[in-house]
C-alpha cells in the first residue's frame, strides 16, 4: 500500500472510531466530549482525510465531479461531517442526536462500500471484489482485470448496465487487454 493511501485509510480509521467514542460519550452526557482536545482532532483527522483523498485523486486521474464514485465518496464525506455535528453539537434532543449518529455510521458504511467497488451503487461489493486484481507490481495504483471474459462477469455480478458502471470497467479493461 503506497504512503498516501497508508494515510488515507488510517485517518478513516481514526474519523470513525473517534466519532464512535464520541457517540458513546453524547449517550452517556459525559463532559468528556466538551474538552477542547475532543473538539479539535477530529477537524484535523478530517482535514487530512480529505487531503489525501485529493492527492490520491489526483495520482489515479480521476475527480469528484467527474467520476461519478469519487462524486459519491465527496458527497458521503460531507453528509457525514454535517450529521456529526448534528450528532454531537447542534441536535437539540438526545433522540435527534441518537438518529444523526446512527445516520452517520450509516453514511459512512456507504462510502466504504462506494470505496471498495468504485461504484456509486455498490449493491454487488462481494463479487465486485471478487473480480479485481490490483495490480501493485505494474506500479499502477489502480484495479485490472483478469480477462475479457470477467469484464462481462463484473457487469453481471454487479447487475449494473448502466453507463456509469460501463464508464468505470471500459479504461480499467483496457488497461488489462
Ligand atoms: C469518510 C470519507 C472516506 C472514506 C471512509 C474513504 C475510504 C477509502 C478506503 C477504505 C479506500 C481504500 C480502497 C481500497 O483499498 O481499495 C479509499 C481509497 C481512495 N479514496 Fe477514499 N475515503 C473517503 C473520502 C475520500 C474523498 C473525499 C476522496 C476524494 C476527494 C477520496 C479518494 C480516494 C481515492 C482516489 C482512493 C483510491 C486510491 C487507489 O486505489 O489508488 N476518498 N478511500
Amino acid at each position: 500500500m503506497n504512503f498516501i493511501l497508508w494515510v488515507h485509510v488510517f485517518c478513516v480509521i481514526l474519523t470513525i472510531s473517534g466519532f464512535i467514542v464520541r457517540g458513546i460519550w453524547m449517550l452517556a452526557d459525559s463532559p468528556l466530549l466538551h474538552r477542547p482536545w475532543v473538539r479539535v482532532t477530529p477537524h484535523i483527522v478530517d482535514t487530512l482525510l480529505l487531503v489525501a483523498g485529493a492527492t490520491l485523486a489526483v495520482r489515479i486521474h480521476q475527480y469528484p465531479g467527474v467520476n461519478s464514485w469519487l462524486t459519491a465518496k465527496t458527497l458521503g464525506l460531507v453528509g457525514y461531517i454535517l450529521l456529526g455535528t448534528v450528532a454531537l453539537k447542534r441536535g437539540k434532543t438526545k433522540r435527534g442526536r441518537i438518529a444523526a449518529w446512527v445516520t452517520a455510521l450509516l453514511v459512512f458504511g456507504y462510502i466504504i462500500a462506494v470505496a471498495l467497488t468504485r461504484n456509486p451503487l455498490p449493491l454487488g461489493v462481494l463479487g465486485a471484489a471478487r473480480v479485481q486484481v490490483r495490480s501493485m507490481a505494474a506500479g499502477h495504483p489502480g484495479y485490472i482485470l483478469r480477462s475479457k471474459l470477467e469484464v462481462s462477469d463484473i457487469q453481471d455480478t454487479m447487475g449494473l448496465n448502466t453507463p456509469s458502471t460501463l464508464a468505470m470497467i471500459r479504461p480499467i479493461a483496457a488497461d488489462a487487454i
